[in-house]
């Protein structure tokens, strides 16, 4: 199509996801007989436990195979708002919650369902690539306030404040984060809270999409538990996808005050409608059955967790911390910026970088860029030791062959 006037202005104010288009090139250049390790996935290399499959597999005998209540069936509503009373101490009503096809649409329905032009959103850097994509879409502008790496990625009181003006809709807040893994202590999110509390016309999006994948002891927290008067104007957002190695079922849920529930369920009606029936018993089975393979997955991810740190860290160049939760690393490339490849590509940005990496030695990163803070890349550590361990002495013989 040459005629841009076909296509809406909205469409020129988003990119496509990044962390989407490294995972469809390593695939392509796989198809194409290259040797190629994709670090750049976000979902878990387990497979669904064998529970969830059963319960969507006996849905299916039963015949729950038809339209669903938009916004969700009962049983999953009463689940979601049991395990918000049971991890995080959190009261909601059924009606207050909202089951959407995964994490994404919920975090989309509610920035359409609220913003007008010229309404801001305070969003710490590095973020997840989709949300100022999708305040974008929705008629928002996104305000990036920067978590630095010295400050552990995770934003400051300080910059809170000064990124909030009258405009301020929305602060979406997500910890354990994508891309750095980096968790708020409930000391860290109360200094944020405190902040909040202070502008009374914020409302806060909390996306704990990684809840549940925590290493060394540490305790999770979320915004309206840790500062009650929040409650009246946060999201509390979540889903299967990640903890329960569910990201192809579609699964994400939120629960907030009801008038935005509504408000999301009407764009929902008019949008996907309801989430797969057949997902949405699998979730109910998720939330209520055994969790005690979480723990197991989880001792996998911080044994893989240290040793990609440890080897990063090992390699001239690269700077890696070690973060609390999520499968991801987010190590600076600041050491290699400036150098050149051998083949003559000069490294001018994280960007140059993760390109001359997987044309150099087949490992697909993520550049930091992507994620609203260079120089650095992702890394996600959800794929087995071996693989790991050899994607690291590539990218150790790549940064040594920089001069
Ligand atoms: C922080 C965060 N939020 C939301 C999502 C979206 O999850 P879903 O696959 O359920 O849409 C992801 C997925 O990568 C994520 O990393």
């Amino acid at each position: 199509m040459s005629d841009d006037t076909f296509f809406s202005d909205a469409l020129s104010r988003i990119k496509p996801s990044a962390t989407m288009a490294v995972t469809d090139t390593a695939r392509r250049l796989r198809a194409s007989g290259r040797d190629v390790i994709g670090l750049g996935a976000g979902e878990p290399d387990f497979d669904t436990p064998a529970n969830i499959k059963a319960a969507a597999i006996a849905a299916i005998e039963r015949g729950e195979t038809k339209y669903t209540d938009v916004t969700g069936i009962a049983e999953l509503k009463q689940a979601i708002c049991d395990k918000f009373l049971r991890d995080n101490h959190l009261t909601y009503t059924k009606e207050q919650v909202f089951v959407a096809p995964g994490g994404k649409p919920v975090i989309y329905d509610a920035m359409m369902a609220t913003l007008n032009a010229g309404d801001e959103v305070v969003i710490p850097a590095p973020y997840w690539v989709s949300y100022p994509d999708i305040v974008a879409l929705a008629g928002g502008t996104p305000i990036i306030a920067a978590a630095r790496q010295e400050d552990g990625f995770k934003l400051q009181p300080d910059t809170l404040e000064a990124a909030i003006t009258p405009k301020t809709k929305w602060f979406i807040f997500n910890s354990p984060s994508n891309p750095t893994g980096a968790a708020y202590t409930e000391s860290e999110l109360k200094a944020l809270t405190d902040v909040l509390v202070r502008h009374p016309h914020v409302w806060i999006l909390t996306d704990d999409m990684y809840e549940h994948l925590t290493y060394d002891n540490f305790v999770f927290s979320t915004p309206a538990q840790i500062e009650p008067t929040l409650y009246e104007r946060t999201l509390t957002m979540n889903g299967v996808s990640k903890a329960y190695c569910m990201t192809g079922w579609r699964i994400g849920y939120c629960a907030g005050p009801l008038p935005l529930i509504k408000a999301m369920g009407k764009i929902q009606s008019q949008s996907t409608s309801n989430p797969t029936s057949i997902s949405q018993w699998a979730a109910v089975e998720a939330l209520n059955g055994d969790q005690s393979f979480i723990a197991k997955h989880n001792a996998a991810f911080k044994m893989r967790r240290n040793m990609v740190v440890e080897l990063l860290n090992n390699i001239e160049g690269i700077d890696c911390l070690t973060p609390e939760g999520a499968f991801y690393v987010y190590p600076s490339c600041a050491g290699c910026v400036g150098k050149v490849a051998p083949d003559g590509t000069k490294i001018n940005s994280d960007a140059d970088f993760a390109t001359a990496l997987l044309e150099a030695e087949g490992v697909a990163v993520v550049h930091g860029e992507a994620f609203g803070m260079s120089p650095f890349f992702r890394i996600s550590y959800a794929t087995d030791e071996k693989t790991l361990t050899e994607a690291c002495s590539r990218i150790a013989r790549f940064c040594a062959g920089l001069k």
